[in-house]
C-alpha cells in the first residue's frame, strides 16, 4: 500500500548529520556547524537551553549564540529549536533582537511549541540548589543557573510546566499560571529560608500569577512568528528529500545518563538524543561527527583526570593554554579548567555516540610546546584499561596512563592540508585517529572559518 501523505511517509534520510561534542563541551562546535551548514536546508537544536554557548568567527566577527542554532547565520534557512530544549523566552527574545540589530535575517527560526519554557522560578531554584550544596560543604554541579535543571525537572514532573506552545493559549496559560505561582512561591521561598545566600542578596521568591501572565503573554506575542510544529516540520522536510543538520549543545561527557554523573547537565547530548529532541526517528539521524580539542577543557564541578593542577609549573602551562585558547565560558565567562588530551574519555564519547568521524579542533594552540602528554589508559583498584567510568565518583579514582610525544613549532595556522602541518602534529593527529579507531575529518588551525583542513 502506498501512502502519499507527506508527513506520513517513510523517512528517507541517508544525507543528515549530527555534530556532537565528545568531550565536556566548548569544542567548537559552532565552528563546524556553521561549515558544514552550507550542505544542509536545516540546522537544528536537540537539546539543552541557554547554558549552552557557540561562538562562530564570519569575516572576522564574532558572533556568541546560545539558544539559537548556529545555521541562523545562513540567511534564511530554517534554525530550528527542537522540543528537547528548554528555551528562555526572555533570553531568546534578547538573542533575536541582537542578530537583528548586527543585520542577521532571523525569519528562518522556528521554534517547537513543545519545547519547554524556562520560566524566572526555574533560574531563581537553580541559584537556591548550588547554594544549598555549597553551604552543605558538598561540592556543587557548577551550574550556569540558567535554570536548566530546575526546567527539565518540570517537564518530567508535568503538572507544574509550561511549553512554548502554551505561552499562545491565553486560557490554558492563566490557569497553569495561577496554579504554578502558589506551589512556586512556597517551596522556593522555603528553600530561600534556608539559604544564607538568598538571605544576604535577600533573595525572597515571590511569583505572582497576574504578572507573569502579561509578562508570558508578551513573549508569546513576540515569538508567534517563529512557534510551530517542528517534528512535522522536520517529517516534512525529511520526506521531501531535504538534508538536515542536528547541532548538539554541551557535549557527551555531560549527557545526564552517560556523562560523569551527577556532574552533568540534565539533557540527552548525545547524538543518542537527536530523535526525541528532534521528533524524527532513530534513523533519520544520518552521518554522525564528533568534536573534539586537542586538549581538554571544563567548566564546573566534577573530575576531570588529566586537569592541570597541583604545582606551580602545571598551572603556568595550564594558564598559557587557556589564554592562548581564550579558554573562558562563552556563557558565564567562567575560566575553563584545562588539561592534557584524554583519549579514555574521547573513545568512550565516540563509541557512544557511533561517531563516522572526528574535528580536531584548537591544534594551533598547542604550537611551541615541547611534549604533548596524551592519556591513552586509566589506572584503578591496581588494574590499566582503557574504560571510561561514565560516574563522578568512580572517575575522581582514577590516574591517566600518559604517553609523552614530542610537540611541534611553527605558526600552523596557516596550514590548509596534512601536508602543510609540521611532522609532530601530523602525529599527534595519528595517534589520536589510532587510539579513537575513528578517522579526522576535519582539523582546526584557528577561529575562523577558512582556517580548517579538510582531510
Ligand atoms: P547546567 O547545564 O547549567 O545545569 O550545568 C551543569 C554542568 O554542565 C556545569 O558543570 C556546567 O558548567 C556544564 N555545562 C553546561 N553547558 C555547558 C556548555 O555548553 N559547555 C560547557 N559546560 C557546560
Amino acid at each position: 500500500m502506498t501512502n502519499t501523505s507527506p508527513s506520513s511517509a517513510p523517512v528517507q534520510t541517508p544525507l543528515n548529520a549530527v555534530v556532537v561534542g565528545l568531550q565536556w563541551g566548548d569544542e567548537g562546535k559552532g565552528k563546524i556547524v556553521h561549515r558544514l551548514s552550507d550542505q544542509f536546508d536545516a540546522v537544528v537544536r536537540y537539546n539543552g537551553g541557554a547554558n549552552a554557548g557557540h561562538s562562530i568567527v564570519v569575516k572576522g566577527e564574532r558572533f556568541a549564540l546560545h539558544l539559537i542554532p548556529s545555521g541562523i547565520l545562513h540567511a534564511g534557512k530554517p534554525a530550528i529549536v527542537g522540543n528537547g530544549v528548554v528555551v528562555d523566552p526572555e533570553w531568546i527574545l534578547k538573542e533575536i533582537a541582537g542578530l537583528q540589530a548586527r543585520g542577521v535575517d532571523v525569519s528562518g527560526l522556528r521554534i517547537s511549541d513543545c519545547a519547554h519554557a524556562v520560566m524566572p522560578w526555574h533560574k531563581d531554584e537553580d541559584v537556591l540548589r548550588e547554594g544549598w550544596l555549597s553551604s552543605q560543604s558538598v561540592n556543587p554541579i557548577g551550574t550556569t543557573k540558567r535554570g536548566i535543571g530546575p526546567a527539565y525537572a518540570d517537564k518530567v514532573q508535568r503538572g507544574t510546566a509550561i511549553r512554548i506552545g502554551d505561552l499562545l493559549r491565553p486560557e490554558l496559560l492563566r490557569a497553569r499560571l495561577e496554579l504554578i505561582c502558589p506551589l512556586k512561591t512556597a517551596v522556593l521561598g522555603a528553600m530561600a529560608k534556608h539559604s544564607a545566600e538568598a538571605r544576604a542578596a535577600a533573595l525572597a521568591p515571590h511569583y505572582h500569577p497576574e504578572t507573569l501572565f502579561t509578562q508570558a503573554t508578551q513573549w508569546g506575542q513576540a515569538l508567534r512568528p517563529y512557534i510551530t510544529d517542528t517534528s512535522a516540520l522536520l517529517l516534512d522536510m525529511m520526506g521531501a528529500g531535504k538534508r538536515v543538520l542536528f547541532e548538539g549543545a554541551n557535549a557527551t561527557l555531560l549527557d545526564v545518563d552517560h556523562g560523569t554523573y551527577p556532574f552533568v547537565t540534565s539533557s540527552s547530548t548525545s547524538s543518542l538524543g537527536v530523535p526525541s529532541g528532534a521528533g524524527v526517528p532513530a534513523h533519520s539521524v544520518g552521518r554522525i561527527i564528533g568534536i573534539m580539542k586537542a586538549y581538554s577543557t571544563r567548566v564546573g564541578g566534577g573530575p576531570m583526570p588529566t586537569e592541570l593542577i597541583g604545582d606551580p609549573q602545571r598551572e603556568a602551562l595550564a594558564h598559557q593554554i587557556r589564554e592562548k585558547g581564550r579558554e573562558y565560558g562563552t556563557t558565564t565567562g567562567r575560566p575553563r579548567r584545562v588539561g592534557w588530551l584524554d583519549l579514555v574519555a574521547v573513545r568512550y564519547s565516540a563509541r557512544l555516540n557511533g561517531a563516522h568521524a572526528l574535528s580536531v579542533m584548537l591544534l594551533d594552540v598547542l604550537a611551541g610546546l615541547r611534549t604533548l602528554r596524551v592519556a591513552t589508559k586509566y589506572r584503578a583498584g591496581g588494574q590499566v584499561s582503557d574504560h571510561f567510568p561514565p560516574d563522578g565518583d568512580a572517575l575522581s579514582h582514577v590516574t591517566p596512563d600518559y604517553v609523552d610525544v614530542p610537540g611541534f613549532d611553527g605558526d600552523v595556522t596557516t596550514a590548509r592540508t596534512m601536508a602543510d602541518l609540521p611532522t609532530g602534529a601530523r602525529r599527534y593527529l595519528d595517534l589520536i585517529e589510532q587510539t579513537v579507531g575513528v578517522p579526522i575529518k576535519y582539523v582546526s588551525v584557528g577561529p575562523d572559518r577558512d582556517q580548517t583542513i579538510e582531510v
